[in-house]
């Protein structure tokens, strides 16, 4: 029988994550909204570091370092950022130096310990060196001057993208594709807090190339969905190319689903914290008011307006992000009480 992510299987690739993660059934959840056959994919199990959605992707642009023989790697994130824990994480595990740009000042309003605990606490604990840099709307233009200086000093850098999200790094959520698709051959949705677009070009690509008919939904976590969504494009495109079904691209089949944001990066609002309380007191998961807190927002919206109406089993993916909550002590009080 011929493999249709063949392609894909020839790339180098380093084993850090635990694979494949659980998909789990989600009847009191799905009790609550109305959807028979909901289920979780549980990527913050990924293991390395504390899992998450980024040690897939680093399976790929990790194996690409190592195989540029880099002696050190250079990513980055805000503050509370869990790629750079992860990265941090993975090459603590590989044993290769790792350089963060740990970017100040995206948030206009942070809560206590936001700038010490949580993912900024684990980046030192794996080592990582930190370079304080300012926020760029352009998220790599910082993290390419940090490797300009490891170079000039002699050093052979090798750049993982901002959200490790470059078409390398989007192979590991064609293989997540892969895995839902062996779990749940029927799939008719899979939904996801989407930002900066990796993970969602990745299962597009994933789909298409094993020619699976699932629409995925990205939720827009940045509140900049054009942004999102012209990114996923890009490199959900590229993804396919590298798998060898880019002439079968099409930017229909991207959709990032608006209205979850809280209006702000990583500020939480209402219906962020009415996401983040149902899914802890139906299914004991531990949302965070980034990322997972609004992939779940998005899920329930989509739910109650009606737009899984059609049948068929809904996936929604976590993510990750756990470590974030204990950066953002205040809501998670409010919503704990
Ligand atoms: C926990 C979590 N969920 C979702 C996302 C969004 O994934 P992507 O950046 O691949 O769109 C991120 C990105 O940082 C994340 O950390």
């Amino acid at each position: 029988m011929s493999d249709a992510l063949a392609r894909l299987r020839e790339l180098p690739r380093v084993p850090l994550a635990h694979l494949p993660t659980r998909m789990e059934a989600m009847p009191r959840l799905g009790a609550h909204l109305g959807l028979a056959g909901l289920h979780v994919k549980r990527d913050d199990t990924t293991g390395l570091g504390l899992g998450g959605n980024k040690v897939r992707k680093l399976e790929f642009d990790l194996a690409a370092a190592l195989a540029a023989e880099a002696d050190c790697v250079v990513c980055g994130g805000v503050v509370q950022s869990n790629t750079a824990r992860q990265v941090a994480a993975a090459c603590a595990k590989l044993g290769i130096e790792c350089h963060l740009g740990i970017m100040r000042g995206r948030l206009a309003r942070t809560e206590p310990g936001y700038e010490e605990t949580g993912n900024i606490l684990l980046d030192r604990l794996y080592g990582a060196v930190i370079h304080d840099i300012p926020w760029d709307e352009d998220r790599n233009r910082r993290l390419r001057l940090i490797v300009e200086e490891l170079r000039a000093a002699g050093r052979r850098p090798y750049l993982v993208p901002y959200g490790a999200s470059d078409a390398l790094g989007a192979m590991g959520y064609v293989l997540a594709a892969e895995e839902i698709v062996r779990d749940c051959p029927d799939v008719a949705w899979i939904v996801h807090g989407s930002g900066s677009a990796g993970t969602q070009a990745g299962l597009v690509a994933g789909l298409l190339a094993l020619g699976h008919p699932a629409r995925v939904i990205g939720i827009d976590v940045d509140a900049q969905p054009e942004r999102v969504e012209a990114d996923v494009c890009r490199v959900g495109r590229e993804a396919a190319g590298l798998l060898g079904v880019g002439d079968r691209w099409s930017d229909e089949l991207v959709e990032v689903a608006v209205g979850w944001s809280a209006g702000a990066y990583g500020q939480a609002d209402a219906t962020t914290e009415e996401a983040i309380r149902l899914a802890a007191r139906l299914e004991a998961l531990a949302l965070d008011p980034v990322y997972s807190g609004k992939g779940m927002a998005g899920l329930i919206g989509l739910a109650r307006a009606g737009r899984f109406a059609a049948g068929g089993p809904v996936v929604w993916i976590h993510t990750g992000g756990s470590p974030g909550i204990f950066a953002y002590p205040e809501t998670m009080a409010r919503l704990s009480a």
